[in-house]
């Protein structure tokens, strides 16, 4: 049996008939840029997780550059983060002349630790940027106590997490701001590029607003150096009926790592967890193993598709050698990296797939 780690076609080929003729309804009306498709979506968006508001942007990184103007992050200051990530999680720190300081993860959660985060704090410290990584949501109560003694901005990076909640609330509305992406492969994709930008402070999604299309409150007047950040008419007409099926497909990839979970047998494996402040949205299944390229091969006799996300943490990345980490730094997130395996999840794996994979890893 074959189970590829990530398949799109059979969602796409699911959505194509109702995907293709809201196309064509944009297509019509010409709403390209923003547009009532984007406002729909971030309407729907917005009540569905319980956000004031959200604006589309066009990309997952797009909203993390903003956060960091609207955090007034500059050069000097230094922004803890984390080094397990996806590498744009801390561009938005770069791009406005900041300083990324790395801080360790939880050996079980594999997310930002908040008393690692604790001992880096400097006068210089301004911000924090925390990853809900592969869908888990990071320890945000201990962090936003942190942030308020030390008035620190908290950026959540939601690009993995969205609809995760941390007891009982939606992430990206914890922190000052937070972050979305719709890039295909997320648990939420737009058949393209597309992304989102949530705060709790209105004077923060004002000034999110105006810097998203060219700093301009008004047509050819700018009152900041803008960008053009603008979701595409095109992608807000497919994400407003994905979101519909959005619940449906997070349960499915719960359901998913729930068999995972009981059916992988080996003491050699360290397996994610299931804190007790909220469940995953299982963007990845990834697991710890000490011979993982042997594992990866061996699975991939049997047919499964894995990835390793991600073989190199941010602060050994030549992008960031003039911050002088050496390796042995930041030792649990180099553990992590250097043994992490993802297993094919998604939400149309039957369980026959499922099944497999189970018996494959078992089998090693
Ligand atoms: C944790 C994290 N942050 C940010 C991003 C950036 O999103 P995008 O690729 O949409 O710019 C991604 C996804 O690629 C991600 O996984």
């Amino acid at each position: 049996m074959q189970v590829p780690f990530l398949n799109l076609q059979p969602q796409h080929q699911a959505l194509r008939t109702e995907v293709l003729a809201a196309l064509a309804a944009t297509y019509d009306a010409t709403r390209f840029c923003l547009g009532a498709d984007v406002e729909n979506f971030e309407k729907t968006f917005s009540t569905t997780f319980g956000y004031a508001r959200t604006l589309g942007m066009n990309s997952g990184t797009s909203p993390l550059h903003i956060a960091s103007l609207c955090g007034g992050f500059g050069p000097g200051d230094e922004i803890i983060t984390t080094p397990f990530t996806f590498a744009s999680s801390c561009w938005g720190i770069s791009y406005v002349g900041a300083k990324p300081v790395f801080v360790d993860i939880e050996p079980d959660t594999w997310c930002i630790s908040p008393a690692a985060i604790a001992r880096a704090i400097t006068p210089k410290t301004k911000g924090i940027v925390v990853v809900h990584i592969f869908g888990q949501p990071a320890r945000m109560d201990e962090i936003m106590t942190i942030a308020r003694q030390h008035n620190l901005f908290v950026v959540e990076d939601c690009a993995q997490a969205v609809g995760a909640q941390y007891k009982g609330a939606s992430v990206g509305g914890i922190g000052d701001c937070g972050t979305f992406s719709f890039y295909p492969t997320k648990n939420l994709g737009a058949c393209g590029e597309g992304g989102a930008f949530v705060s709790r402070h209105a004077a923060v999604m004002d000034r999110a607003q105006l810097l998203r299309v060219h700093g301009s409150p008004k047509r050819y007047t700018h009152t900041a150096v803008g960008f053009n950040f603008r979701m595409d008419g095109f992608q807000g007409a497919i994400l407003n009926i994905k979101l519909k099926h959005l619940a449906a497909w997070t349960a499915r990839r719960r359901a998913i790592a729930a068999r995972y979970l009981s059916g992988i047998k080996r003491p050699d494996v360290q397996l994610p967890i299931i804190p007790a402040y909220g469940e995953s949205v299982w963007h990845q299944f990834t697991l710890l193993h000490p011979q993982r390229d042997t594992l990866r091969a061996h699975l991939e006799k049997w047919g499964v598709g894995t990835e390793i996300i991600y073989p190199g943490p941010m602060h050994l990345q030549p992008c960031y050698a003039e911050l002088g980490y050496q390796p042995g730094r930041l030792p649990v997130a180099e553990h992590a990296s250097a043994r992490c395996v993802s297993l094919p999840m998604f939400p149309e794996l039957t369980d026959a797939q499922v099944e497999h994979v189970i018996t494959s890893l078992n089998a090693f």
